[in-house]
């Protein structure tokens, strides 16, 4: 099954969003690639002062190849637009991200951004949450989290690479996916992950995109 075709309609129709000389977030994933490729076309196309924010290595590659000029987060005053995909989407709009790992830039530009628009496909919309949530910590405090999150309800594995290696950030932490079952209040087991010493970020956002697209398999898309 795939949504290729749908990504790519409605990534051309959030673009629809994008003004000259706006500072523009790009997440990381498939569905912000085929964004940022098209983004790449529109800014050469309408000769647009654009400023692209990379949330990971994975996407500054795409964009330096479409031509976006980048820069980092602390180097702006602010955000107009985030485009981003997601791991899960609830029926409240909160999102699960991290499955690439990215989870703590994609979320400092969702707090900065004046906008948020999400794209993912519509086998990613649950009622409640069901996968894991990815949270980023700290190397040092691997032992003392895992003891938390158990205590939270949850069952927390370390991320770790095909061979075996543990999976290190772009900001050189580790990622705990943690299994919580089905999460019926994502805002308050989020507050209570975020309160524990060690843990940097939690794979769910609380704050909620402004814009959701959702991609069909027939090639169609529809705005939430
Ligand atoms: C990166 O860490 C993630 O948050 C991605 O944005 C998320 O996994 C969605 O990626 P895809 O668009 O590749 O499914």
């Amino acid at each position: 099954m795939s949504f290729d075709n749908a990504i790519v309609a409605l990534s051309n129709d959030a673009l629809k969003l994008v003004k000259d000389n706006y500072v523009i977030g790009l997440g990381s994933g498939r569905a912000a690639t085929t964004l940022v490729k098209s983004l790449g076309k529109l800014i050469k196309l309408k000769n647009y002062s654009i400023i692209g924010i990379p949330t990971s290595l994975q996407i500054k590659l795409i964009a330096e190849k479409v031509g976006i000029p980048l820069a980092e987060a602390d180097q702006v005053n602010h955000i107009d637009i985030v485009f981003d995909g997601a791991d899960q989407i609830d029926s409240q709009k909160y999102v699960i991200k991290g499955g690439g790992g990215a989870l703590l830039r994609e979320n400092i530009l969702f707090s900065l951004a004046k906008k948020v628009v999400v794209m993912a496909d519509k086998s990613k919309f649950v009622k409640n949450f069901t996968r894991t949530v990815p949270v980023e910590i700290h190397p040092l405090a691997r032992n003392s989290v895992l003891r938390s999150i158990e205590k939270l309800g949850g069952k927390a594995e370390l991320r770790s690479l095909d061979r075996g290696y543990p999976f290190f950030t772009e900001n050189g932490n580790i990622i705990l996916d943690c299994d919580f079952g089905t999460i019926k209040n994502p805002k308050v087991l989020t507050q209570k992950i975020k309160q524990t010493t060690g843990v940097l970020e939690s794979g769910i956002f609380l704050r909620k995109p402004d814009v959701i697209y959702r991609a069909k398999t027939n090639g169609k898309f529809d705005i939430i």
